[in-house]
């Protein structure tokens, strides 16, 4: 089958790729700060310690991340499912009733995470209806707990059973 344009079959073929769920966000000097659910997160290189990620640029938070030279990437715990649908809906202010410290640049840091990399952005590189971010980790860190799992279009656990 071809991919055709944009379609259901072919997206739910993607969906078969089970990933973690992550927040990516940024800030700016004047104080914008901004973050959305994002899978397409992935580590590219060890030394140096590169990641990417994908933001599509219809994204009303697109022209912020475009602006800022750093980002930060929250990895979710299984117990955060419903920040997936807080950070993947428009709202006027995504940080108003989350728990939240400034990291690198100012951007955000999300409470209760299971991991968290604060990234310098090296490289840009403009896909179809996305731009491919990369990033060189500058700190990261991990914590205790149960990682977020998504695939097929459901969140949930690695059942190991
Ligand atoms: C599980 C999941 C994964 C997502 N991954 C991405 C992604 O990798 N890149 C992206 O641009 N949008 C992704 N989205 C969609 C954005 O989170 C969503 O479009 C969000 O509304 C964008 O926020 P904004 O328009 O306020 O910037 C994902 C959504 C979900 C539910």
């Amino acid at each position: 089958m071809r991919p055709g344009d944009g379609g259901r079959d072919y997206r739910h073929a993607l969906g078969s790729f089970a990933t973690g769920i992550t927040v990516v966000t940024c800030a700016l000097p004047d104080g914008r700060r901004d973050g959305l659910t994002v899978n397409s997160f992935t580590s590219v290189s060890l030394e140096p310690p590169l990641v990417s990620w994908c933001l599509g640029v219809g994204a009303v938070s697109f022209p912020v991340f475009d602006a800022s030279p750093h980002f930060a990437v929250n990895v979710l715990a299984l117990d955060q499912q419903s920040l997936v649908w807080h950070f993947a809906s428009r709202r006027e202010d995504k940080f108003a009733e989350v728990d939240a410290s400034a990291g690198l640049g100012g951007a955000p840091l999300l409470d209760g995470c299971v991991a968290r990399f604060e990234c310098r952005r090296v490289g840009r590189h403009e896909a179809g209806d996305h731009v491919i971010y990369l990033g060189e980790v500058e700190r990261y860190a991990r914590f205790e707990g149960e990682p977020l799992v998504h695939v097929q279009g459901r969140y949930g656990r690695l059942d190991d059973g």
